[in-house]
């Protein structure tokens, strides 16, 4: 990611639309997990900024973060967190079946991630038998625009492409869809906008100033999230999807 995007997205977690409204949807994922066994521990792989690890993933347990930009870490330090490691999560620095909940939100999609495969392979080693896998994805190759330029974008995904990346793991898929649905009408006229009328200037998605309709967007991600979580949008700008690592795994 270009370095000020680390900077963009600390300053806008806690009131764009877009965190906000996916933190619902998350929650509602994990919500699926069987989570009667505890203590937990989290790993935030691709941790970012930290502000999933500081507000809701707390509520499972002891949460690490890895990333592989220092930059991120200092914002992480910066909320107060402090169990980090500047790591690729291509080659996490933990043992074997260390963690209960693996997170990785919008970061097997970049270019700084070499393969998606051995990162998902990775996920798999570190978690336990009955360890659970959340991820979020951006959707559809075709829908790359300005802000993939910014945010360094390698590929992006489809549900199919999600459930064969993980099943060729050895996870067992729980759910899976598509989110951000309500608004993909929106997005993709943005986008197509963007092909006629190039940006003059490179300017990221979260630096876009829309007043009045944070709120209103807020209102309608966040109303997704009961649906996101008990069935298949038939599409959107990301897919979500929970796995697990079943006990009597090969
Ligand atoms: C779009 S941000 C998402 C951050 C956070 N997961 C969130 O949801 O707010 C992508 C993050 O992935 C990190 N990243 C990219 N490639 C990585 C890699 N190979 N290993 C670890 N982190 C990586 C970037 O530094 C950045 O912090």
């Amino acid at each position: 990611m270009d370095p000020q995007e680390y900077s963009l997205m600390f300053h806008v977690e806690s009131t764009h639309w877009w965190y906000i409204g996916m933190e619902k949807i998350t929650r509602a994922f994990l919500k699926k997990m069987d989570v009667s066994a505890s203590p937990r521990s989290v790993l935030d792989a691709g941790c970012g900024t930290g502000s999933g690890m500081s507000t809701y993933l707390v509520d499972y347990g002891s949460v690490v973060g890895v990333d592989i930009s220092p930059i991120a870490l200092e914002f992480c330090r910066k909320r107060g967190l402090a169990s980090l490691a500047l790591a690729s999560v291509t080659e996490i620095p933990f043992p074997a079946e260390s963690f209960d909940l693996v997170t990785s939100f919008d970061v097997l999609y970049e270019q700084a991630v070499p393969s998606d495969t051995v990162a998902i392979d990775e996920f798999f080693r570190v978690l336990r038998p009955n360890g659970y896998i959340l991820l979020r994805l951006p959707a559809y190759d075709w829908l790359r625009g300005q802000h993939d330029v910014n945010i360094h974008t390698a590929r992006r995904y489809t549900i199919s492409k999600v459930k064969k990346l993980l099943s060729e793991s050895g996870f067992d898929l729980l759910h899976i869809s598509y989110a951000n649905t309500l608004l993909f009408p929106l997005a993709l006229t943005k986008r197509l906008l963007e092909r006629i009328f190039p940006p003059t200037s490179p300017s990221s998605d979260l630096s876009v100033k829309i007043g009045v309709f944070n709120d209103v967007f807020k209102k309608i991600l966040s109303s997704e999230a009961p649906l996101a979580a008990s069935m298949r949008l038939p599409f959107g700008l990301s897919v979500i999807a929970l796995g697990k690592k079943q006990s009597g795994y090969e």
